[in-house]
């Protein structure tokens, strides 16, 4: 998938704008990658993730996933995409778990037998069968977590896009769905773009990093790039194990202190039509 120097602008019903949400934004993912967004609240996280959902038009810029326009041709380029929101008000409280991934299904055009198989194999990849017949409502903050991955794995994603995943969770339902996320990508060799506060999480997940302040990206790298860059690196390499928020605050403080941004790319020979 690919931003192209995207703008998005919040305006309020009379066409006056409210808030910058992004600001010349651009990077590029291929599948296997896992990108992860980082940033102060407020710098523009989910502002890329409802972009890259086509859930926000831009104001300006490209966004394309698997080479198709994502607002052009929005049913062809989103069809493989999973999406999760951090809240869970996307989906229906007094159903059950398991009426929610079926409407879920049905919306992405997956019906009957194929339907029940799928919820089956998420429900099971998920360990979360036995809440299946439960109301959402009356299921725990990491169940729901839970369920609303399965949602987004239900169209067997090639792009899965994440925002804060692991909010509110206990160390033992974070480090799980890590590892489901790690799984995840190893078998279906999908994109995963994920917006975090959790360093840890970014460290153990991602391939890429975007740091973004006040809608800007202030540093756009690999991880290994990063690494290599910052003054304590001894040889390329992170002395201490938990860096990268070492980085960020280095990144921030240091965009704090100039006005100029770091602007760096991923590599050699990226064009759109060989990325996800
Ligand atoms: N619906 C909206 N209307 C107006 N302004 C908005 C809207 N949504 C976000 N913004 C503004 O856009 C900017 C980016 O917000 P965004 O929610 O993308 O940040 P974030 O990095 O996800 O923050 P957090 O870490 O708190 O989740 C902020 O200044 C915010 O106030
Ligand atoms: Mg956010």
């Amino acid at each position: 998938m690919e931003f192209f120097d995207v703008t998005k602008v919040y305006r309020d019903f009379r066409g006056r704008p409210l808030a910058m949400g992004v600001e010349g934004l651009s990077f590029a993912i291929r599948e296997g990658e896992t990108l992860a967004l980082l940033g102060p609240n407020g710098s523009g996280k989910t502002t890329v993730i409802k972009l890259l959902a086509g859930l926000l038009i831009p104001t300006c810029g490209r966004i394309t996933v698997g080479g198709v326009d994502v607002i052009r041709k929005r049913k062809k380029a989103l069809e493989k995409v999973g999406v999760m929101l951090g809240d869970a008000r996307s989906i229906y409280w007094n159903l059950t778990a398991g009426d929610n991934l079926e409407y879920f299904a049905a919306l992405r055009g997956i019906y009957g037998k194929k339907s029940r198989e799928r919820i089956k194999t998420l429900a099971g990849l998920l360990d979360f069968e036995s809440i299946l017949t439960r109301r959402v409502g009356e299921l725990s903050r990491g169940m729901r977590q839970r369920l609303l991955l399965a949602i987004a794995l239900l169209p067997g994603p090639r792009l899965l896009i994440l925002d804060e995943p692991t909010f509110g969770l206990d160390v033992a339902s974070r480090h799980e769905i890590r590892q489901l996320l790690r799984e995840v990508v190893s078998k279906r060799r999908c994109a995963i773009v994920i917006a975090t506060h959790q360093m840890d999480e970014a460290q153990e997940l991602a391939s890429h990093v975007c740091i973004l302040r006040q809608g800007k990206a202030v540093t756009v790298d690999t991880m290994q790039g990063l690494i290599a860059k910052m003054s304590w690196a001894i040889d390329g390499q992170a002395q201490s194990s938990p860096w990268l928020e070492e980085v960020f605050l280095e990144v921030i403080d240091s965009t704090d202190k100039s006005t100029g941004f770091q602007r760096h790319d991923f590599g050699e020979g990226r064009k759109a039509g060989d990325i996800t």
